[in-house]
């Protein structure tokens, strides 16, 4: 008999929904929510009430364009956190009462593992190739920055990451600065296209071990922004693409060589990118091309599965059904989670 997952994935501003039937797709939709870029980040309540919206249509969705009904499901995951909490607890509460409805198990996930396991996500009549255990994974997202040692789906171990601000939160925190709209890691990419990375110069922390830090790099692009606009006022929009290339660049090699560093030390050469950063292009280019000099196997996830999305969770809540990891029905979410 197939096993097919019911994914819930509300930790943020997306509510998502997928279908996955013995581990291949079948369907995964997203309802973004747009209400947040009038604020320049995410409004925790506006995002609550959004989920409430959104979270039954897209369900529908997911089952109708995987040509499931809910008598056809095995199974529903959630995301369990780390997240909002009132985000987490619209998905935890709808997956509780679709589990108790149908008497099928419920599954909780955790958002981060799940981004790791989102390489796993394949199509059925796919040619996929996947990474083999073990393998390192650099998970970058709006709000980690992790090194993780990937020993099998649902054992990892983290061997390093940010002391403060994640990688996206670096980028997307530089983009307000600049004044550009919310999400900012895909407008920073975007302007960085025709730009000059060696334009301009940003000082890289200096740490020792595995771990990562941003909150300098932050300040110091503030004040060497606030430096320069005083000389010319028009210094961000005569220089944007140059300025976008620049910090790209910055951020791209702080990720780079702590995940270098971290696959001589391990000794690994199988390297996956995880979470919403790892759409971004510059990063995917300078870790193909070091991938190629070290004879790394690099993996990049699909980029609608790089960003939240609840096929992730889908594969997840599988890969626990065929270990039985299920969840009872008094689990409550976790705003901090860690793998
Ligand atoms: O994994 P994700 O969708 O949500 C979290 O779990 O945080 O990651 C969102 C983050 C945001 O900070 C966003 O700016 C960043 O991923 N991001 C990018 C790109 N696409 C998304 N950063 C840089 N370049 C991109 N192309
Ligand atoms: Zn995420």
């Amino acid at each position: 008999m197939s096993i097919t997952i019911l994914g819930i994935e509300s930790s943020c501003d997306d509510t998502a929904a997928a279908v996955i039937e013995d581990g291949f797709i079948l369907s995964s939709k997203i309802a973004s929510q747009e209400v947040h870029r009038h604020y320049g980040g995410v409004v925790p309540e506006l995002a609550s009430r959004a989920h409430q919206q959104n979270i039954i249509p897209v369900v529908e969705m997911a089952l109708k364009t995987a040509g499931k009904t809910r008598n056809d499901l095995s199974a529903v995951a959630f995301t369990r956190g780390p997240g909002l909490l009132g985000s987490l607890l619209v998905g935890a509460s709808f997956a509780k009462g679709f589990a108790l409805a149908r008497n099928i198990p419920l599954i909780d996930v955790n958002h981060l593992l799940a981004h790791v396991l989102a390489h796993f996500i394949q199509e059925k009549e796919g040619t996929k190739s996947l990474p083999e255990f073990p393998f390192l994974c650099l998970l970058v997202s709006g709000g980690h920055t992790q090194l993780i040692i990937v020993n099998d789906y649902l054992d990892m171990k983290i061997i390093g990451q940010t002391i403060d601000d994640a990688a996206g939160e670096a980028f997307d925190k530089c983009a307000k600065v600049m004044g550009l709209p919310y999400p900012g890691g895909p407008m920073i990419d975007k302007y960085a296209q025709p730009g000059n990375p060696l334009a301009f110069k940003f000082n890289k922390p200096r740490i020792e071990n595995l771990d990562f830090s941003f909150s300098g790099l932050k300040t110091s692009f503030l004040y060497f922004l606030r430096d320069s606009l005083k000389e010319n006022k028009s210094f961000i929009e005569d220089h944007r693409h140059d300025i976008c290339a620049s910090i790209q660049k910055t951020i791209t090699d702080i990720l780079t060589e702590k995940l270098i560093k971290a696959a001589i030390e391990t000794g690994i050469k199988e390297i996956a990118i995880a979470g919403g950063v790892a759409a971004n292009s510059a990063l995917r280019t300078r870790i193909s091309g070091e991938g190629l000099q070290r004879k790394w196997r690099v993996f990049f996830p699909e980029l609608q599965y790089s960003t939240d999305n609840a096929a992730m969770i889908a594969i997840t809540g599988y890969y626990k059904y065929m270990k039985s990891e299920f969840a009872p029905l008094d689990i409550s979410p976790y705003a901090r989670f860690e793998i």
